[in-house]
């Protein structure tokens, strides 16, 4: 047995998520952590809501709530969606929590006290009105290039040209639309991960076997790009992690936080600590996720995410961990995805295009949903959800493949032999064929998701559930049934055993279809099958079973045309 430690790349607290984060990072973080436990590894699966910076701040404020208490109201919000899409994480943290504060400013006195952190005053635009300093992208402009009127700090969105606020023709604030803003001096922790190029490299390059998306960033900005610049930590921000050295005051940065992004991993680990707490666990069963001194050297680290946070994740969490010198666990294997587009553009959460995760579950359940998501997954390359796609997948995989499997079989014994697993005949050369194919292509699938590729173990998965259709279609146990009943019932007797077992390997992927279908076989062995044939003899003739109700239903045309022209873009 296995211990699999998985984190999903955690979702800002501003605003609900759409399909597209969904399936870059909790979704398969969620598939790989059913698969792993249901093959008997003992797994940790943690997620968390990333809460500072200022687009939180913004956000709070535009909602007219205190930034602490518009947090808390959207991580319920967020929880409770995850706990829709049947996120099964163990614990679903908060980058706020008092654990991620110690542990945060734990990692910078750590930092500190090994020559890894820097001081470095220098020059901020502070606006008065607003009482704080505006970080480059909220000072608004004229553009001196082209004269556009909404240039922003750091660039001109209009002509692309890269900007310093002092560029800018009668600057403002982007918040409050103020123009008194002055240059203050400022002081800022810098983080020296360019002392750490060296390290970085080696361990990346030990990486042969993580998937070349993941390689090709990290390297891209370990060599060319400026990822390795020694990056500022802080902000001078109210809300966030105030700096501290360890637990002592940091002379010079009163009143200053945490940058999000270097907190916001460090909530991996503090999301552990904050499962132990939840859970009336020790510090030590935490631990022995995180510290390789401490039982966490047998753990495999996982992650998820997509491609835009992989130069945090390849290099300035593992920057943060390295230069603590401490025995933090460092990844083993990063999952990265591209993006998923939508309807022939781009998800956009400004304009309220495409679908997101509250509205996903008001038109239909989370597994078809999943289904079509982890099945289209964007991984070799970006993937578009189209609803005609949509559409002909739900219909086509999972009302007449899967749905219909089930109905037809469980409604003919019903018919023919009653509610019971019937007893007679024999299994033949057929039955023989199935079981082969099924060997051959359980083991494809589980090779699959062992390496987590998603789309593969899902057209595998697909195979498999055509080939019990493929076979009822021709054994045709209601034609057999007319001239020899007991070679009928054992052609049913093979498709019930059918149906539990395609539970328990569809589990992963569509969880909640796997229980009706588990429930209807009116049993709980849900145990991974290591032999197909033995797996296929486990409703013993007798057992009782129901008819359950219709798994999935298919979308009608109408549904899918009213989908797309309300989703088209304008959230209200
Ligand atoms: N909130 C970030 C995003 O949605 C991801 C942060 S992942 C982290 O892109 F753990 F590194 F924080
Ligand atoms: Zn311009």
């Amino acid at each position: 047995m296995a211990r699999i430690l998985i984190t999903s790349a955690i979702p800002y607290i501003n605003g609900i998520k759409h399909l597209g984060n969904l399936v870059g990072s909790q979704l398969p973080a969620d598939l790989y952590a059913r698969y792993c436990r249901a093959r008997g590894d003992e797994v940790m699966f943690l997620c968390a809501t990333d809460e500072h910076g200022t687009p939180a701040e913004l956000a709070a404020a535009k909602a007219g709530k205190p930034v602490a208490d518009y947090c808390a109201e959207m991580h319920e919000v967020q929880a409770e969606l995850a706990r829709g899409f049947r996120l099964s994480f163990d614990h679903f943290g908060r980058s706020s929590s008092p654990q991620n504060h110690a542990l945060t400013q734990y990692f910078a006195g750590r930092l500190a006290d090994n020559g890894y952190i820097q001081e470095v005053t220098e020059k901020q635009v502070f606006s008065k009105a607003d009482d704080r300093f505006l970080p480059d992208r909220y000072i608004e402009g004229t553009c001196p290039n082209c004269g556009y009127d909404k240039a922003r700090g750091d660039q001109c969105e209009n002509c692309t040209k890269q900007l310093d606020p002092t560029d800018l023709i009668d600057p403002r604030s982007a918040i409050s639309g103020s123009t008194d803003l002055e240059v203050r001096e400022t002081k800022h922790l810098y983080l020296r991960q360019s002392l750490l190029k060296d390290d970085l490299a080696a361990w990346i390059d030990s990486k042969t076997d993580w998937p070349v998306l993941t390689t090709s960033i990290a390297k891209k900005w370990l060599n060319d790009g400026d990822g390795l610049q020694d990056r500022g930590i802080t902000r001078d921000l109210h809300w966030g992690i105030p700096v501290k050295k360890g637990t002592q005051d940091w002379p010079g940065m009163q009143g200053k936080v945490f940058y999000v992004w270097f907190d916001a991993p460090i909530e991996y680990i503090a999301a552990a600590a904050e499962w132990a707490e939840a859970n009336g666990k020790t510090e030590a069963d935490w631990r022995r996720w995180w510290r390789t001194d401490e039982g966490a050297a047998d753990v495999r680290y996982v992650q998820f995410m997509g491609k835009d946070n992989v130069p945090f994740h390849t290099l300035s969490f593992p920057a943060t961990i390295m230069g603590s010198r401490d025995a933090w666990k460092l990844v083993d294997y990063i999952k990265s995805f591209n993006y998923l587009n939508y309807d022939g553009g781009q998800f956009s959460t400004s304009q309220g295009r495409g679908v997101f995760m509250d509205q996903a579950l008001a038109i239909l359940p989370s597994d078809y949903w999943r289904w079509w998501l982890l099945s289209h997954a964007p991984e070799s390359s970006d993937s578009e959800f189209t609803w005609e796609n949509f559409q002909a997948s739900v219909n086509k995989d999972l009302a007449d493949v899967l749905g219909n499997f089930v109905s037809r079989v469980t409604k003919f014994c019903r018919s023919k032999f009653g509610e019971e697993v019937p007893a007679g005949g024999s299994l033949g050369t057929r039955e023989q064929a199935l079981i082969d194919e099924l060997t051959t292509r359980v083991a494809a699938y589980q090779d699959h998701m062992a390496a987590i590729e998603v789309r593969k173990a899902a057209a595998e998965l697909r195979a498999i559930w055509v080939a019990g259709n493929e076979y009822l279609q021709s054994a045709a146990p209601w034609s057999v049934y007319k001239t020899d009943p007991e070679q009928a019932a054992a052609i049913i007797r093979l498709s019930l055993n059918l149906i539990r077992l395609y539970a328990v390997l569809s589990a992963p992927f569509i969880p909640d279809a796997s229980a009706t279908m588990l429930t209807a076989m009116a049993t709980t062995d849900d145990a991974w099958p290591d032999d197909i044939a033995q797996a296929l003899t486990v409703l013993e003739p007798g057992h009782g079973f129901s008819v359950p109700e219709i798994l999935f239903r298919k979308i009608a045309d109408e549904e899918r045309e009213d989908w797309q022209a309300r989703f088209a873009g304008v959230r209200s």
